[in-house]
């Protein structure tokens, strides 16, 4: 359940036109840390302009973030076939409308057919979907996602690790979504960890009656 063979271990990071297109700059960011990885990154037209809208950046300029860049018409892309071999997905953020199209399996453009691919293929897909409040139909499709194999991971921060700033609640989650394909980064603390936030009971003086 991994890119088996693979030399580095390729990670598709998606990122649709959800608010939160942050996100999937900061797992270029991250990404690009870690080694033996190679990303491949794939901007839908509506998250091209959230990015711009959000982040104040085209698409184009996170080319220098990620080792490939593929243009999200592109079917005939590496990453549309099963046989090229994948680590694993983050589409983050990912809007109802690609979950959607990933649920149903309409795999009109790349980033949902990349998505089909590597469920079709067992391998690890998280979607890190951003909409709020979710009605019937959005809980539906998530359910189906959930189903299908692939990780439902809504873009809610937690605040257990005390965040001082906005990095601080971006890089929690970008760190707990790379935790769902294997990839474990240090950005923030982690709960109970040694050096990370003491959990209840292990704080100094804290009994746990
Ligand atoms: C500024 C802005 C914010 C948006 N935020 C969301 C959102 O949080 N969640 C969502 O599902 N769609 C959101 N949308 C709508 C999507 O961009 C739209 O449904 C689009 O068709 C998604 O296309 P894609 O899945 O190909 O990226 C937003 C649109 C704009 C312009």
């Amino acid at each position: 359940m991994d890119g088996g063979g693979a030399k580095r271990r390729r990670v598709i990071v998606a990122i649709t036109g959800a608010s939160g297109a942050v996100y999937g700059v900061r797992l270029l960011e991250r990404l690009r840390d870690v080694p033996g990885v190679e990303t491949h990154l794939v901007v839908t037209k509506a998250g091209g302009l959230t990015l711009k809208a959000e982040c104040g950046l085209a698409p184009g300029s996170l080319a220098p973030l990620a080792d490939h860049v593929h243009s999200p018409g592109n079917l005939g892309a590496p990453i549309a076939s099963g046989s090229f071999r994948v680590h694993g997905m983050i589409v983050a953020p990912c809007s109802i409308r690609t979950a959607s199209a990933i649920a149903t399996g309409l795999t009109d453009d790349l980033v949902s057919r990349a998505a089909d691919v590597v469920l079709k293929e067992r391998r690890r897909l998280v979607v890190a979907v951003r909409e709020t409040p979710l009605h019937q139909g959005h809980l539906e499709t998530l359910l189906k996602l959930a189903r299908l194999g692939a990780t439902v991971f809504p873009a809610v921060p937690g605040f257990y690790h005390r965040p001082a700033t906005l990095d601080d609640v971006i890089d929690q989650t970008v760190m707990r979504l790379l935790d769902q394909i294997d990839i474990h980064t240090e950005a923030q603390p982690r709960w109970g960890e040694a050096g990370g936030v003491p959990a209840i009971g292990q704080r100094e003086g804290e009994g746990e009656g």
